[in-house]
């Protein structure tokens, strides 16, 4: 097989932890390294993502904790781009992934290989490119893992996640990060992930409130499932609104603009904005970005009105989930984030911060009264891609956070991007919790595991 050198020259994003802030946090050997027990396990699990692909290397001790790798707490690689774009060569897609299983299989010891489970979960970007084009690609990965791969893998494990599943995955690796597994319901803190392509809500509910959820959600999944968790019964709700990544909605926002321009766009540029193979003109009006316009036209493309045949919608006639003591504790993550660090309103050095949903609306309102040239030098962390949208960005999260979920302005959310964990900073990533379901899933297959706790029993 031919090796592209350019895709390994990717592999200098190795250094750069996920988001555009690169915040490098020292993570240093919790347990000197940690000592191999016999019943330790590992998971590798791949997130193809709309931007790019990752690969991160979990290893769990027999009471599901999670013990370093060499010197850090998990093995985390990416590349860019994604597997969807590669829409028309499913083979490059699937190729793009070599690096990234090299670098995992290395780190696992070769006798763990065949018990170590490698999942693929896909999500908006897959999701966007539609059902024929995204199964050739995952066709081409299972045969990448099947052949090439010495892990143990199954055909099912590659998959498009389902967007209620990549919430819950987030939901279970947020609180197993925070201890609160265990804890009762109102205990436990609630998720929103802002990505690409789709953002994610998820939340514990009440027994009560979860008896008259709606059996079945707009996308067919449903919006609450139970799970036993550390042995204790959660009801999760968990919905993720695909084209509402933060990319998506850029283009969202510039589909809903009545006329030749959009006031969210910074005055003084004009250009073009590409999203999941469309162009959209991007042009500034003449009199430059307004706050309040901007506002018009993000509540439009949030379809805010659309009709609701529940008790309570968010948007686009999606059940709330009613809200709740599992929701007043919320942990916002990717986007959300890496806008407000980049723009400067928190500290890009900290991995999370505690702040209110009128901060991005502070924000908002100073970037909208910005040329792109002001822009330019008002934000230097901001990346020239990104800049143009700054106003635009801002006000979508504030207005996603106020008018879309229903948060008070005044609410205190924490922003994150990565959770202490003994000595450690772990990824505030959904793929976490893909690992926990798949370890806790996997049948004993030496005496040794017997003893191996399961935290997520389904
Ligand atoms: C994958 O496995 C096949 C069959 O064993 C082999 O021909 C091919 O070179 C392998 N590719 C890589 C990238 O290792
Ligand atoms: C499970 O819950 C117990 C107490 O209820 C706690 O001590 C333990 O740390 C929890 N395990 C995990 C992996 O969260
Ligand atoms: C959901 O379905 C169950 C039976 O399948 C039914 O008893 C229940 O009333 C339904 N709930 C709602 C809110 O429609
Ligand atoms: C985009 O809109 C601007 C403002 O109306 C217009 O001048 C420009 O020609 C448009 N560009 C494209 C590519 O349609
Ligand atoms: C830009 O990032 C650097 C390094 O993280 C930081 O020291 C600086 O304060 C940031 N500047 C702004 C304006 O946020
Ligand atoms: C921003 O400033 C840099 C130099 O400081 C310049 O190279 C770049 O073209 C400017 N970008 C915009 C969008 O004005």
């Amino acid at each position: 097989m031919e090796r592209d050198p350019l895709r390994y020259a990717l592999l200098i994003l190795l250094l750069v932890p996920h988001g555009a802030g690169g915040i490098v946090l020292g993570r240093k050997a919790a347990a000197g390294g940690g000592v191999r027990g016999e019943t330790e396990t590992y998971a590798v699990i791949f997130d193809a993502g709309s931007t790019g692909s990752r690969v991160h290397v979990f290893r769990f001790d027999q009471n599901m904790d999670l013990v370093n790798i060499g010197d850090d707490i998990e093995l985390f690689v990416a590349v860019k781009p994604g597997l969807s774009s590669y829409d028309d060569d499913p083979q490059e897609a699937a190729n793009s992934l070599i690096p990234l299983l090299e670098e995992a299989e290395g780190v696992i010891p070769e006798e763990l290989q065949p018990t170590t489970p490698i999942r693929l979960g896909a999500t908006a970007g897959l999701r966007i490119l539609g059902e024929e084009k995204s199964e050739k690609i995952l066709k081409a990965v299972r045969d990448l893992f099947q052949t090439n791969s010495s892990l143990e893998y199954k055909s099912e494990w590659v998959t498009v996640l389902e967007g209620y599943q990549e919430g819950s995955y987030l939901w279970v690796a947020m609180n197993y990060l925070l201890g609160n597994l265990g804890n009762k319901y109102s205990d436990t803190v609630g998720v929103v992930d802002l990505g690409g392509g789709s953002v994610q809500m998820a939340y514990a509910l009440s027994k009560e409130a979860a008896a008259n959820a709606p059996n079945i959600s707009i996308g067919n999944n449903p919006y609450v499932t139970k799970q036993l968790l550390n042995e204790t019964n959660y009801y999760l709700y968990a919905y993720s609104y695909l084209h509402y990544g933060l990319f998506a909605a850029r283009a969202e926002i510039l589909e809903a603009v009545d006329g030749p321009y959009s006031y969210c766009v910074l005055g003084g540029y004009a250009g073009s904005y590409k999203y999941s193979g469309k162009v959209y003109n991007a042009s500034a009006s003449p009199s430059g970005s307004s706050y309040s316009k901007c506002r018009v036209e993000a509540i439009k493309a949030l379809k805010i009105n659309e009709i609701c045949t529940y008790q309570d919608c968010t948007f686009g006639g999606v059940w709330s989930g009613g809200g709740g003591d599992g929701q007043k504790n919320l942990y916002v993550a990717s986007s959300f984030y890496y806008t407000a660090a980049e723009v400067g309103f928190i500290d890009s050095e900290t991995p999370n911060a505690l702040v209110r949903p009128s901060d991005f609306k502070k924000a908002a309102k100073i970037a909208c009264k910005s040329s792109l040239e002001e822009a330019n030098v008002t934000y230097p962390n901001v990346t020239e891609d990104n800049l143009p949208y700054i106003c635009m960005d801002l006000v979508y999260e504030y207005t996603l956070l106020v008018d879309g979920f229903g948060l008070k302005p005044t609410q205190e959310i924490t922003l994150v991007t990565k959770v202490e964990y003994g000595d450690s900073y772990v990824n505030a990533a959904w793929p976490l919790g893909s690992a926990i379901e798949v370890v806790s899933s996997q049948s004993p297959q030496s005496p040794a595991l017997k003893s191996f706790r399961r935290l997520w029993i389904q």
